[in-house]
C-alpha cells in the first residue's frame, strides 16, 4: 500500500524515529546516497510562494541522484481543469509528489487518486516536514528530546500543530505560548489527543520561556495573506494582539531563558521576531533551514520503501 504524509498523525512514533535517524545518517555520509533515486523524479507543486521548501525538496532529490520538477498553480493547468484527472496525469510522470496548497482537502483528493506518494509541503493546518526538520534539529542541537521543554511563541498554527505532533510523539512537552490560534489551522482533535498525553499545554504567560529548552516562533500571518488587501485590518489587529509575543533578546533576558531560539522562515524582522533574536548565539534558525533537506531526503525514502 502507498503511504503519503499528509499529517504526522498518520505517522508512529518509531517511523519518526527511523526517519530522522536515517536524516543524521544522510547528513554525516550523502555519498553513500548520491544514486539511491537515481532515475526518479519528485513532482513538486505549489499554489504558495516558498524559497525553504522549494530549494531543500529540489536539493535533497539531486543529492538522491533524481530529479525534481517544479509546478505552480499559475503556470500549470491544475487551476483550470479537474484536479482528479491533473493529479492522475501528473502521477504518470512522477515517483514522488510534493504539493503545497491553500486547503489539506486538496492534499486528501491527491492522495486518493494516486498510487504514488503524496508529501503535504504545507498546508493551512499543517506543515509535517516543517516538524520532522525541526526535531532532527532539535535532537542535533541538544540530544534526545524526550522529556525536554519546547515553548511556542506567537499564533496557534499550521507549523505548531505539527510541531505538538513531533514532540508528543517523542516525548517532548510542548506548550503554546499563544494569545489566540489562527482560526482556519485549529484541529480540536490533535490538541485534545495531545493533552491526554500529559505533554502539551496552551498559555498565555510568556514566563512560561524561562524553562524552555527551546523556543520557537513564526509569522502572525499566514504568507497568502500578507500582502492581501481585505487582510489589512486584521493584520493591523494582529500585531497589537502578538506584539506582547515578540521573540527578542529583551524578553529572553528577562525570563532568564537560555533556550535555543527557533524560526521555520521567512523571518519578519520586528514583528515575531527581533534581529537580535535571529543571530542570537543560541539560534539555531539556519540549520532549522538545512535539516529540512536531510530529514524530507530521508522521508522520500521512507515512503519509498527504500530505507
Ligand atoms: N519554512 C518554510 O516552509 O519555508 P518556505 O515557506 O520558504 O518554504
Amino acid at each position: 500500500m502507498v503511504r503519503h504524509l499528509l499529517n504526522l498523525k498518520e505517522i508512529k512514533p518509531e517511523e519518526l524515529k527511523d526517519i530522522i535517524g536515517k536524516a543524521f545518517e544522510i547528513k554525516k555520509n550523502p555519498g553513500k546516497y548520491s544514486e539511491t533515486l537515481s532515475g526518479r523524479t519528485l513532482v513538486m507543486y505549489f499554489e504558495k510562494t516558498s524559497t525553504r521548501t522549494r530549494l531543500s525538496f529540489e536539493t535533497g532529490m539531486t543529492k538522491l541522484g533524481g530529479h525534481g520538477v517544479f509546478l505552480d498553480k499559475r503556470t500549470t493547468q491544475v487551476g483550470i481543469s479537474d484536479l482528479k484527472d491533473e493529479i492522475r496525469a501528473i502521477e504518470r510522470y512522477a515517483d514522488v509528489i510534493m504539493a503545497r496548497v491553500m486547503k489539506h482537502s486538496t492534499l486528501v483528493e491527491m492522495a486518493e487518486n494516486v498510487n504514488v506518494p503524496v508529501i503535504n509541503g504545507c498546508c493551512e493546518k499543517y506543515h509535517p516536514v516543517q516538524g520532522i526538520g525541526d526535531a532532527m534539529t532539535m535532537i542535533e542541537n541538544g540530544g534526545d528530546i524526550k522529556g525536554k521543554n519546547v515553548v511556542w511563541l506567537g499564533i496557534g498554527n499550521n507549523v505548531s500543530n505539527s510541531l505538538i505532533n513531533v514532540c508528543t510523539k517523542m516525548g517532548a512537552k510542548i506548550t503554546r505560548c499563544i494569545p489566540e490560534k489562527h482560526p482556519i489551522s485549529v484541529d480540536e482533535e490533535l490538541e485534545n489527543k495531545a493533552k491526554e498525553t500529559g505533554l502539551y499545554e496552551e498559555t498565555k504567560d510568556i514566563s512560561c520561556i524561562k524553562n524552555a529548552d527551546f523556543v520557537h516562533t513564526d509569522t502572525w500571518v499566514d504568507m497568502e495573506l500578507i500582502n492581501d488587501p481585505k487582510f489589512q485590518k486584521e493584520r493591523e489587529r494582529r500585531l497589537k494582539v502578538f506584539m506582547p509575543y515578540q521573540l527578542n533578546k529583551k524578553i529572553l533576558d528577562k525570563y532568564g531563558c537560555k533556550g535555543k531560539i527557533m524560526h521555520c522562515m521567512p523571518c519578519h524582522v520586528g514583528y515575531e521576531i527581533t534581529r537580535d533574536a535571529i543571530d542570537h548565539p543560541n539560534s539555531i534558525i539556519f540549520d532549522q533551514a538545512e535539516n529540512r533537506m536531510w530529514s524530507q531526503m530521508a522521508l522520500m525514502l521512507f515512503l519509498l520503501g527504500k530505507m
